[in-house]
């Protein structure tokens, strides 16, 4: 591999994702190649106690990183030498896990005498579109929906993020996991969930539509959560028919605050969807036809980079030394942050998600 120095288009990053239950790594470059990547789930570790145990998860990522790291640099035919930069997830998420990870970086750093990119997981799901997608620029409008986060963001540029609503209580992802729990569909949900309403009827049982038409921008699932429960105890119901209702009620919430957040800001020419719960074909659908109805370009990453993965947080690194290529990377004693808003300027919300 030349030297790759002054030509931003080609760096070339190797990438660390360990803040949730998902440990990987991979290399991209930055004219949007992956070249090599690997993802280890936990979730056999995790199934038995139905969900994520962080001492678990941080003893796994410790576990398994450092030879994935190895396997990927082998998968690509480099060495650690020949890549331009190291990026690693510095939160937000389970903080031993984010530390693992973000240790894992620094010596690597270290030891090839590389820049160290301490990426913001939400950046990585945040940008992970255009990783994919080379046609879409700044700015998009961006639904960000994953496990610990249910946020409409303006994405005005690399590191240039306004939120505009949150959930008060619970993000999608952990509404569409407690609602595969109280089903008896195991862990992780979501994907489960899916599956079980194309089974159902998505009319057949009444469940709340919370803060639908409310004049705050914000998003509540608990409500609903609740409703499932309840639906589920009074045994009235069919599981795929409260599956399916319970999922179109979600994507109703969904449409809801982003038609306000269209209507009450200036034009955005594309709709973007991020996170795990991007990989729900049906949420996908709703909101590609929202996008249709606005006339505005609609961007999903593909499933793999819906769900946590290594090459969004490389292409971050990726976005950020193209912004600034002279970018001398982040002082090796930068700390792993268990929160960590995108947009620092916005203001708390009670209850707001604090998972990744
Ligand atoms: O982005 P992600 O992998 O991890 C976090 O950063 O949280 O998102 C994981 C979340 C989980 O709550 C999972 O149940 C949800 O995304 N998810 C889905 C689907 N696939 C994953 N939710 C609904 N439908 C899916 N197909
Ligand atoms: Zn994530």
């Amino acid at each position: 591999m030349g030297s790759t120095q002054n030509n931003s288009e080609a760096r070339i990053i190797l990438g660390i994702e360990s803040s949730c239950d998902e440990t990987a790594v991979a290399i991209v470059t930055g004219d949007r190649t992956i070249v090599a990547q690997r993802i280890a789930s936990q979730e056999a570790e995790h199934a038995p106690y139905g969900g994520v145990v962080p001492e678990i998860a941080a003893r796994a990522h410790a576990q398994r990183l450092a030879p994935m790291i190895e396997a990927v640099l082998a998968d690509a035919g480099m060495a650690v030498g020949d890549v331009d930069a190291i990026a690693a997830t510095a939160g937000p998420g389970l903080i031993g896990g984010v530390m693992v990870g973000l240790v894992s970086g620094k010596a690597l750093a270290m030891a090839a005498d590389k820049p160290l990119i301490a990426v913001n997981h939400l950046e990585g799901h945040a940008l992970s579109p255009r990783l994919a997608d080379r046609e879409l620029g700044f700015p998009y409008l961006l639904l960000l929906v994953s496990g610990g986060h249910c946020q409409i963001l303006s994405v005005e540029g690399v590191g240039q993020y306004r939120r505009l609503a949150t959930t008060i209580d619970d993000a999608l992802g952990e509404a569409f996991d407690k609602t595969a729990k109280i089903l008896g569909l195991g862990y992780p949900g979501g994907p489960a969930v899916e599956q079980l309403t194309r089974q159902g009827d998505p009319k057949a049982v009444p469940l709340p539509r919370p803060l639908k038409g409310s004049k705050e921008p914000h998003f509540s699932f608990a409500g609903l959560k609740s409703a499932v429960m309840r639906a589920y105890e009074s045994g009235e119901h069919a599981p795929a028919d409260i599956a399916a209702s319970f999922q179109q009620a979600a994507i109703d919430c969904l449409i809801d605050r982003l038609s306000k957040a269209l209507r009450e800001n200036p034009p955005f020419p594309a709709l973007v969807v991020a996170g795990g719960v991007a990989a729900n074909q049906s949420v996908r659908g709703a909101l590609e036809s929202l996008a249709d109805t606005h006339t505005m370009r609609f961007t999903a990453p593909p499933l793999a980079l819906c769900t946590d993965n290594a090459a969004m947080i490389a292409w971050a690194g990726c976005e950020r030394l193209a912004m600034e290529p002279d970018f001398a990377g982040d002082p090796l004693d930068i700390k792993a942050r268990p929160r960590w808003p995108l947009d620092p300027e916005a203001e708390a919300v009670r209850g707001a998600g604090v998972k990744a």
